[in-house]
């Protein structure tokens, strides 16, 4: 150190003990301000901290008086947000905060289902009060669905009064020769509106025309509608080829419409078959022809080997394909050995 700055020094110490000491800028203090605020204090000068609007003091001396060794005593005091009354639940719904303290706001949303009935977000006051009323989630309702034309009500139990609330559901019927198109029940959705309304429209099918070698009933009508049904039959030795009853479709159709099929006569005079997994004679079991569809197996011989086997026909309106490897014997050649009484291949 130079001996000029010690004389500096030592003449800055003497007019310290002298005048005593000035106490600096008080210490900043979260959320107050003080009053006056100086960079500099006279010792027996006074300061008062006061919290900002929304802080509560808490834990210490609010007023401080510059000592004359110009050093401001330790402050403990303490400024708090005020805090405003619980608000962490939301009956169907959810609350988002982060704390119930001044300056925070907080947010509501409600479940599916539900609205808020009030405000979607309020603010923690510097009074320590909510900005608004808390709101609540109030259950979502759909006024009574229309009726679609041509259509009654099926189901409606209400859930509310005379409405109903987030997924109830209302059915409809269509009206006696009206079909439905789309979905016959409606739910009420989370906006208060119902799905989407079926359409009941009048169907019509043409008079189901009499199929050849057989007959048709239908009800004596002008007209024939939507679920009217007709039955079909065959004249003798005639098979339907389908279902007896059909229906009028929504597409203004009948569900089918069946023909009558032939039976079959046999060319084959004599043999043993399968039929239905028995043994039967043929001209036995078939003295009346075959009818459509029915199917036997015929035996045929493996001369090789000397064995048997069998080969399937059908009856097709009025059609048998006898199988190739089946050889008939005539009556008279009784030393032959039939192809039914070989032992199976
Ligand atoms: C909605 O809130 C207001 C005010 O709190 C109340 O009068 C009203 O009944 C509420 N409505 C429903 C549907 O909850
Ligand atoms: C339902 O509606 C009927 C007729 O509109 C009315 O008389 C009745 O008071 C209503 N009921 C309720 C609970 O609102
Ligand atoms: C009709 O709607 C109900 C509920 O609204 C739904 O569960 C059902 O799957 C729907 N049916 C058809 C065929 O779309
Ligand atoms: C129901 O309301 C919502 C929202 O307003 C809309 O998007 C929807 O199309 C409506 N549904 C029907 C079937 O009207
Ligand atoms: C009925 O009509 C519709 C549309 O024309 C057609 O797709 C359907 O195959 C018809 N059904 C019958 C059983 O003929």
């Amino acid at each position: 150190m130079t001996s000029l700055g010690l004389i500096l020094l030592s003449s800055f110490l003497c007019h310290v003990v002298i005048a005593g000491r000035t106490c600096p800028k008080p210490d900043d203090l979260p959320f107050a301000v003080v009053v006056p605020l100086k960079s500099v204090y006279e010792p027996g000068e006074q300061i008062v901290y006061s919290c900002l609007p929304g802080y509560v003091s808490r834990g210490g001396m609010r007023r401080f008086i510059c000592p004359l060794s110009g050093m401001w005593p330790p402050n403990t005091l303490r400024c708090q947000p005020r805090v405003c009354p619980f608000a962490g639940i939301l009956e169907n719904g959810a609350v988002r905060y982060t704390t119930f303290e001044y300056p925070n706001t907080i947010s509501f949303a409600c479940n599916t289902g539900f609205y808020l009935n009030g405000t979607s977000s309020v603010k923690c006051t510097e009074e320590g009060k909510w900005s608004q009323a808390l709101p609540v989630c109030a259950p979502v309702k759909c006024p009574p669905p229309p009726v679609p034309k041509f259509a009654k009500l099926r189901v409606y139990e209400t859930s509310s009064g005379n409405n109903s609330i987030y997924r109830d559901t209302v059915g409809f019927e269509c009206l006696p020769n009206y079909a439905m198109f789309g979905n016959d029940t409606v739910t009420c959705t989370a906006h208060g509106n119902w799905t989407e309304l079926p359409e009941c429209r009048e169907v019509k099918c043409p008079f189901p025309s009499r199929p050849e070698n057989g007959f048709v009933n239908y009800p004596a009508k002008p007209a024939l509608y939507y679920k009217d049904k007709a039955t079909f039959g065959c004249h003798d030795t005639y098979v339907l080829d389908g279902l007896e009853e059909v229906e009028c479709s929504k597409l203004g159709n009948w569900s089918a419409l069946p023909s009558c099929k032939a039976s079959c006569k046999l060319s084959v005079k004599k043999a043993t078959v399968l039929y239905k997994g028995e043994r039967v004679k043929l001209q036995e079991q078939f003295k009346n022809g075959m009818l459509h569809g029915e199917k036997v197996s015929f035996f045929c011989k493996n001369k090789e080997k000397k064995c048997s086997y069998t080969e399937e026909a059908q009856c097709i309106d009025g059609t048998i394909e006898i199988p190739k490897c089946f050889k008939e014997h005539s009556s008279l050649a009784f030393w032959k050995t039939d192809a039914s009484d070989v032992k199976p291949c």
